[in-house]
C-alpha cells in the first residue's frame, strides 16, 4: 500500500520527485497520443470540490481520471452542504471515505491543509488564494517540452504576488532556477505567505523592462484574482504599466518563451501581440494540465511505476 501524501503546495514534492513526474507525465501523454488505453485507476473515484470558478482544472482533472479508469465527482459550495456551514473537518472524514482521491479549489490555505488533516485518501489543491502548484507542475513540463531543463533558468513574473508568483517562487527553491518579479509599489512578494526558506533564488524588480532582461520565460496572470474582485478598480489603475508587451518580450532571451496559466485579459496583463505570437506556448501550457495531472493523479494513488 501507498503512504498517504497530499499535494497542497509545490515545496510538498522533492526535486527527484518531479524528475520522475515530469518523465511520467511525458511517458502518459505519449501513451494517450497513441490511442493506447492506460487504465491504472481503474474502478477508482475523485471527488472534486470547487468553491471558485474553473474551466482548465475541472476538465483536466475530470477527463484525466477518465482516462486512467477511474470516475470524477464534482461537487461545488452551492449545490453541498459545504456551503450551508458543514466544518470543513467534517467534510474530510465523510468525502474522504467514499472516495481514493480529492482535489479541493477553495479561498484560504488553510482550508485545504484542515481538510487534509482529516482525510483518509490523498488531497490536491487545485487553487488556493496562496498557491496553484497543479498549475506550476504544467507549466514546468511545458518548459521542459520546449527547452530542457529549467535549472539555473530565469523565470521573469510580471503583475500580482498571487498564487501563481507564490508557487513559481517555491518551484526555484525546490528545482533550482531564478525568479525576477516586477509588481507595483504595493503589491510585493511576501516571502513568509509564499511559504520561502529564503530570498536566494529571487530578486524584486520596480521596473518591469529590467526584470524581463536574459530571461528565459515571462510570464503573467490575471491583476486580479479570484476572491479579490471588490479590488479591481483600484488594481486596473495600479498594474496599468504591469502589461507584458514586445518591448519586455524583446529585452528577455531570444528564444524566451511566454506562458499564462489562462484565463488571460487581452490588453490588460499582456498584449494581444504577445499572447497570441511565437514565442507564446499557452495552448500546450493549459493541455499539458492534463497530462502532468494524470502523472500527479497515478503518483498520489499508485506510488512510482517503472516501465
Ligand atoms: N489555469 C486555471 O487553473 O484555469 P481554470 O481557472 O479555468 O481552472
Ligand atoms: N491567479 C488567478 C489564477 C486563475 C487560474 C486566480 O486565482 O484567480
Amino acid at each position: 500500500m501507498t503512504a498517504l501524501r497530499h499535494y497542497l503546495q509545490f515545496k510538498d514534492f522533492s526535486r527527484e520527485e518531479y524528475d520522475y513526474l515530469f518523465e511520467r507525465a511525458k511517458w502518459i501523454k505519449n501513451k494517450f497520443k497513441r490511442y493506447e488505453p492506460y487504465h491504472p485507476l481503474f474502478d477508482r473515484t475523485l471527488v472534486m470540490i470547487f468553491e471558485k470558478a474553473s474551466t482548465r482544472t475541472r476538465l483536466s482533472f475530470e477527463a484525466g481520471m477518465q482516462q486512467l479508469g477511474g470516475s470524477a465527482i464534482y461537487l461545488n459550495t452551492r449545490d453541498s452542504q459545504l456551503g450551508r456551514g458543514e466544518p470543513v473537518e467534517d467534510a474530510g472524514q465523510v468525502i474522504s471515505r467514499m472516495s481514493d482521491l480529492v482535489m479541493i479549489r477553495t479561498f484560504e490555505q488553510d482550508i485545504v491543509e484542515r481538510f487534509a488533516a482529516n482525510s483518509r485518501v490523498p488531497v490536491i489543491n487545485g487553487l488556493t488564494n496562496e498557491y496553484h502548484p497543479c498549475q506550476i507542475l504544467a507549466d514546468i513540463f511545458t518548459y521542459i517540452e520546449h527547452r530542457g531543463s529549467i535549472q539555473g533558468k530565469t523565470v521573469t513574473w510580471i503583475g500580482d504576488s498571487n498564487n501563481m508568483c507564490n508557487t513559481w517562487l517555491q518551484a526555484a527553491e525546490v528545482l533550482d532556477f531564478h525568479v525576477h518579479v516586477s509588481t507595483p509599489p504595493g503589491y510585493e512578494v511576501e516571502p513568509e505567505r509564499a511559504g520561502l526558506y529564503g530570498t536566494d533564488h529571487f530578486r524584486q524588480f520596480a521596473d518591469p523592462l529590467e526584470a524581463c532582461k536574459g530571461a528565459h520565460l515571462v510570464t503573467t496572470d490575471v491583476w486580479t484574482s479570484m476572491g479579490f474582485e471588490a479590488e479591481n478598480e483600484e488594481r486596473m489603475k495600479a498594474f496599468a504599466d504591469w502589461c507584458v508587451d514586445a518591448e519586455m518580450m524583446s529585452v528577455a532571451a531570444p528564444d524566451a518563451l511566454f506562458m499564462h496559466c489562462l484565463p488571460a485579459h487581452r490588453g490588460e496583463e499582456v498584449t494581444a501581440e504577445v499572447m497570441d505570437g511565437p514565442q507564446s506556448v499557452v495552448w500546450d501550457e493549459a493541455e499539458n494540465r492534463l497530462h502532468a495531472q494524470k502523472a500527479l493523479m497515478e503518483f498520489l494513488m499508485r506510488g512510482r511505476i517503472e516501465d
